[in-house]
């Protein structure tokens, strides 16, 4: 399993520490959740955050971008040294062009689907994209409970991208601990997000450990 700890749960005024203890984990991405306080009931950190992330950070920076029009800010979230660039569903018009233009910027382009959205909306781009994170909470705030419906989500997804030949990767995001991380690892998800499991943790390493060894 790949994991991607959220730095919504971290103490930021330590950031210098965790993402030193970022770096030296076992972890394979850093989640970074951006909030506009429009498209989800929350504000959480921006671009200087982004930026001065980007020049510690050694894993490749996960960035799910939950604000309203984000073609706005390819570039600018491309200039962090963000390695995927994740946009919801629900926030874009024109969605094909989106990921055309987050390709073209350099980055993989993730499409995120809130927990009201099926699965079944991915049909016409599921091509297009290298990943599709799954909310399993409604997104703006960590430590919310896992919504069990999203494990026949993955099932579903899972069957799209075999029954397409993409080469999508599945993310999960939201509740995510060992019980709920063996369920999705068993409906067929590649990389979990976990917030709190792992930062609120006295030994965040030993649970990044547990969530690297699902299978
Ligand atoms: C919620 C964010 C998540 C959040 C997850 O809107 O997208 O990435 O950090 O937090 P936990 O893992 O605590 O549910
Ligand atoms: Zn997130």
């Amino acid at each position: 399993m790949e994991v991607s700890p959220s730095l919504l749960a971290a103490d930021f005024l330590d950031l210098r520490g965790e993402i030193e203890m970022i770096n030296s984990s076992a972890a394979d991405y850093l989640h970074l959740d951006v909030m506009d306080g429009v498209f989800v009931p929350n504000i959480s950190f921006g671009f200087s955050v982004l930026d001065a992330v980007g020049k510690i950070c050694e894993k490749p920076m996960d960035v799910h971008l939950m604000i309203v029009e984000p073609d706005k800010w390819i570039s600018r979230v491309r200039d962090t040294g963000a390695h995927l660039m994740n946009v919801h569903f629900e926030a874009c018009r024109h969605l094909h062009s989106t990921i055309g233009l987050i390709h073209k910027a350099g980055m993989k382009s993730g499409v995120t689907l809130n927990p009201a959205t099926p699965v079944s909306m991915l049909a016409d781009i599921i091509q297009d994209v290298d990943l599709v994170l799954l909310m399993s909470v409604n997104p703006g705030f960590g430590g919310q409970p896992f919504i069990h419906h999203t494990l026949e989500k993955v099932r579903q997804l899972r069957q799209m991208i075999f029954e397409s030949g993409s080469r999508a990767k599945i993310e999960i995001d939201g509740g995510v601990n060992e019980t709920t991380g063996a369920l999705l690892a068993n409906a067929g998800a590649d990389i979990l997000v976990a917030g709190s499991y792992v930062f609120g943790a006295s030994d965040p390493h030993e649970r990044i450990g547990i969530l690297k060894n699902l299978k």
